[in-house]
């Protein structure tokens, strides 16, 4: 099939990647030029595991673009990935969409589909198709495809979905969207269709629910360390319960990235359009915030509130492991918050790049002149480091916002070992 790709961001270069491994070709569109003219000399913008091989092994398969020509006709499915960021008043910004389909429109030659990737609130794919409908007179359905990638994970993901679902009111839209995921030879179950609204409703409710698990399992450690249970036990007994699950119950110093904290801001603002109150999912955001704030205190109790002109090693800015992403990461109001307190930041991690703060290539040297340790990001290579490292620390405490390091007897070096939900 010949599918055009709107927005090379995570999901839409993701997308685009994947699909072509599934033998499509892909057409993959971004009006920031910078961007366009590194993908056609193969410097990815991103990073993110796997993508680079892929795109190497699929380059026949792939072109970048900066718009839609003219001459790039024959499409079967144009795929909407554009962002949707929440303004000043809570809304969710549609514009790039519309933009997006006035390109389509101007420029399609035959019926074909929209699939709209593109998180969106209730309701908005049914009033674009009505947009489009007055438009032009070619069919151009719409379908309300949600993507479930992980930053980090995002070709594995895409690859192999638990689930995909199809948010669509035409048969003919379902069918081609069919035949796209055909060759992913995806299972009956894997694949749920639904109206355009409730495909809407079921990524805002998917992203807000596992928001409120972490808030709830950050909420319940710092019961933990009150009543002194430890974390990591109650967390076994609770994931041993089928209907609470084993995943997304790692406390920690709270959720960020590009989606929770958004999608979690804009379901509210959503609800309360409804005039409904969403109480829970009010709270998981007051509870993200809170946490970094009750990490921050630790570190203050220890330092008796004075911790100017104190050196802190940092280990890990980026929002989680495998990306380079700083988007909402917990690291940076951290840092920022350090900062104000007169602290000095010396920080490693193995992918980001944050120009506010002294950044070290090798992470051994962020030892040297530090007086504490904080982990910010659970890094594989973190996990490995040599311990020894850690005698170089002034202080010799660790504040571990992450449990990595939660097994290690530590106190046998001489250390004292602080992290969440657990007395140390
Ligand atoms: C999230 C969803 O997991 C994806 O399904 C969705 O497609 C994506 O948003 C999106 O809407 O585009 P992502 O933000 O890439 O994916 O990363 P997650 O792995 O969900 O982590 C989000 C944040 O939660 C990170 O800061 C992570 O450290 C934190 N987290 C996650 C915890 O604090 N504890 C956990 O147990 C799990």
């Amino acid at each position: 099939m010949n599918i055009c790709v709107f927005g090379i961001g995570y999901v839409g270069l993701s997308a685009s990647i994947c699909l072509a491994k599934l033998g499509h070709n892909i057409i993959c569109i971004d009006k920031d030029f910078k961007k366009i003219n590194n993908l056609k000399n193969g410097v990815i913008p991103i990073f993110e595991p796997k993508i680079k091989e892929l795109i190497k092994e699929n380059k026949d398969k792939l072109t970048f673009e900066t718009s839609l020509d003219k001459n790039l006709q024959n499409i079967d499915i144009y795929i909407i990935a554009v962002g949707t960021p929440t303004k000043d008043n809570g809304e969710v910004d549609v514009k790039s969409i519309y933009e997006v389909i006035d390109t389509i429109i101007n420029n399609a030659t035959k019926n074909s589909i929209i699939i709209n990737k593109s998180t969106v609130p209730i309701g908005f794919n049914n009033k674009l198709q009505d947009y489009i409908n007055t438009k032009t007179s070619l069919k151009l359905d719409v379908i309300s495809n949600p993507e479930f990638l992980r930053q980090g994970s995002a070709i594995d993901d895409f690859l192999n979905p638990e689930r995909i679902i199809l948010g669509y009111n035409s048969d003919f839209a379902l069918k081609k969207v069919l035949e796209m995921y055909k060759p992913m030879q995806l299972k009956e179950e894997q694949i749920i269709t639904t109206d355009l609204n409730s495909s809407e409703m079921i990524k805002y409710a998917s992203n807000s629910f596992l928001a409120l698990k972490i808030s709830f399992i950050n909420e319940i450690s710092k019961l933990c360390e009150k009543t002194n249970a430890n974390i990591e036990q109650v967390k076994k007994g609770l994931m041993s319960d089928s209907r609470i699950g084993k995943k997304f119950l790692n406390c920690g110093i709270g959720y960020g990235g590009s989606c929770f904290p958004k999608d979690t801001k804009a379901l509210v603002n959503i609800a309360k359009n409804h005039n409904i109150e969403l109480k829970t999912i009010k709270s998981a955001i007051e509870a993200n915030e809170a946490q970094i704030d009750y990490f921050l205190q630790k570190i203050l109790s220890f330092y008796k509130e004075n911790i100017s002109n104190k050196t802190f090693a940092l280990l890990g800015l980026a929002f989680k492991p495998n990306t380079n992403d700083l988007r909402e990461a917990p690291s940076i109001k951290l840092i920022n918050k350090l900062a104000t307190l007169g602290a000095n930041i010396i920080a490693y991690d193995p992918k980001a790049r944050y120009d506010k703060v002294k950044q070290l290539n090798n992470i051994a040297q962020i030892f040297d002149n530090a007086d504490c340790l904080i982990i910010a990001t659970e890094w594989d290579e973190f996990k490995d480091i040599d311990i020894k490292l850690f005698k170089k620390l002034k202080d010799k405490v660790i504040f571990d916002g992450r449990n990595i390091f939660k097994n290690r007897n530590l106190e046998e070096y001489g250390l004292k070992y602080f992290c969440v939900g657990k007395n140390e």
